[in-house]
């Protein structure tokens, strides 16, 4: 008796065994052998993390078989990845499945680099048949246009994919002359589903933007294939920034209709001069991380005729007093640049000067102060001060003469408070000290202090 009652348990013991690591191979080939993150949610339907993983996967998976040339630019996702080197010292764990692409967002943003990307309808198709539905942005190339030219040609901007309510952006990034990449805004036109993605929540498309060319890293994401910027948070700090102003090429040309340009041959080398003056401030200042903005009439020459105005005899730039080091002085030197002048001091009135092949480069210091910023000028001679004050603005990228620069966003406003209504009408006999609309007169500094504050080389 107890040794069949031995057996009988030790077959019911097998059989009961062996269901139920049939079960487990049920389980697990119907839920935990899917590839990616498995967290499901009581009632066995996909998370809202599963939807947004499995979507940035298959997009990718159709990106790749087209040799689409992208790369990762979503804010929120490149801000998790850029705390995640805190997270980890802290031990604090984070959803380990969809730790960076789960953003809780309903947007991941890719850029595409369009010059190394021949635009293929297949890659749509492709998208389609996955069960993407498709808006296609289109705007004017403006590397096409330039005074002589407007551009007609339409080219790609933007793409964004839907799928289970999430979108996918693609950026068209294009190379520009001056050595950057840029992409267009988004606009939609009259006929366009305005309800085809959360528009608001798009990091980029609201206007045109402008970033220096990345270094890009392949790395793993969240099980992933993704390239991302090499330096995250300097990619994410220039997003914040990246802001561009197209020239106004239209008005330029009728400006430039009315006025003609000067093409004399001291007008064309003097251009030549400017150009390679600017570009030497810009790599210099650059060098220092210190931004500047074009001011005076080098402002009002990309703004009005998007040039240099060829009557006017120097480069003219603005940086806040706030950026001032004094090893700016140094690195102009040895970039071939001498001090010619300096006036003011750093707490007032602050402005340099410097001599290169007989164009002079004058640095503005701007200081801020409540509604307004103003900067200040100084007549050698007679000690007096002058102070020039223009309504509050921010910085914007913009291009001139083949480099990447900054001018006020608001550029209207700053050239109108300078150069008045009348802005757009040429002005060949200018005096700094009364011409500007808003020039003041700023009491004289103490004959005592001249030897400090006016010295000219
Ligand atoms: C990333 O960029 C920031 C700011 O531009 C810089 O301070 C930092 O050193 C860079 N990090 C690396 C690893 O290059």
């Amino acid at each position: 008796m107890p040794r069949v009652n031995r057996t009988a348990v030790l077959s019911l013991l097998i059989v009961s065994s062996s269901v139920f690591l049939l079960f487990q191979l049920y389980y697990y080939r119907k839920y935990v052998s899917k590839p990616g993150p498995h967290i499901l949610s009581r009632t066995g339907h996909l998370s809202a993390n599963d939807v947004q993983w499995q979507t940035v996967k298959l997009f990718l998976a159709v990106a790749q078989r087209f040799g689409l040339p992208l790369f990762l630019i979503d804010t929120a996702a490149l801000t998790l990845l850029s705390q995640d080197a805190l997270r980890q010292r802290d031990r604090l764990v984070r959803e380990p499945h969809c730790s960076f692409l789960c953003t809780g967002r309903p947007v991941t943003s890719f850029a595409l680099h369009a010059n190394l990307w021949k635009y293929d309808p297949g890659f749509l198709l492709a998208a389609e048949q996955k069960g993407f539905d498709l808006l296609e942005l289109r705007g004017e190339d403006p590397r096409l246009a330039s005074l002589d030219t407007l551009s007609g040609e339409a080219i790609p901007l933007h793409f964004l994919f839907r799928l289970h309510g999430y979108i996918i952006q693609v950026v068209f990034l294009y190379e520009r002359s001056g050595n950057y990449l840029w992409h267009g805004a988004l606009r939609l036109k009259a006929d366009m589903d305005r309800s085809f993605a959360p528009f608001k929540l798009l990091d980029y498309g609201r206007h045109a933007g402008a970033y220096d060319r990345p270094e890009l890293v392949l790395t793993v994401l969240d099980g992933l294939d993704v390239r991302i910027p090499h330096n995250v948070s300097r990619f994410l700090s220039e997003q914040r920034h990246a802001h561009f102003l197209e020239c106004r090429y239209r008005d330029a040309r009728n400006f430039l209709q009315l006025y003609p340009d000067d093409s004399s041959p001291e007008a064309v080398d003097f251009r030549r001069k400017v150009k390679s003056l600017l570009h030497l401030a810009a790599r210099t200042l650059a060098h220092l991380d210190i931004p500047f903005w074009l001011s005076s009439g080098t402002c009002l020459g990309w703004f009005r005729q998007c040039s240099i105005i060829s009557y006017s005899r120097d480069v003219d730039i603005g940086i806040f007093i706030a950026d001032f080091r004094w090893d700016i002085v140094a690195a102009f030197r040895d970039a071939g640049l001498p001090l010619k002048h300096k006036f003011g001091k750093v707490e007032d009135s602050l402005e340099l000067s410097f001599l290169s092949d007989d164009v002079k480069l004058d640095i503005f210091f701007f200081y801020e102060d409540g509604d307004i910023v103003w900067n200040g000028g100084t007549q050698a001679k007679s000690g007096r001060k002058f102070k020039y004050e223009f309504p509050r603005f921010s910085l914007c990228w913009a291009e001139l003469l083949e480099l990447k620069v900054r001018v006020p966003c608001e550029t209207l406003d700053y050239v109108t408070a300078n150069y008045g209504a009348t802005w757009s009408v040429p002005v060949r006999s200018w005096d700094w000290k009364s011409s500007p609309s808003n020039v003041q007169e700023n009491g004289m500094w103490p004959p005592a202090e001249w030897a400090e504050l006016i010295q000219v080389y």
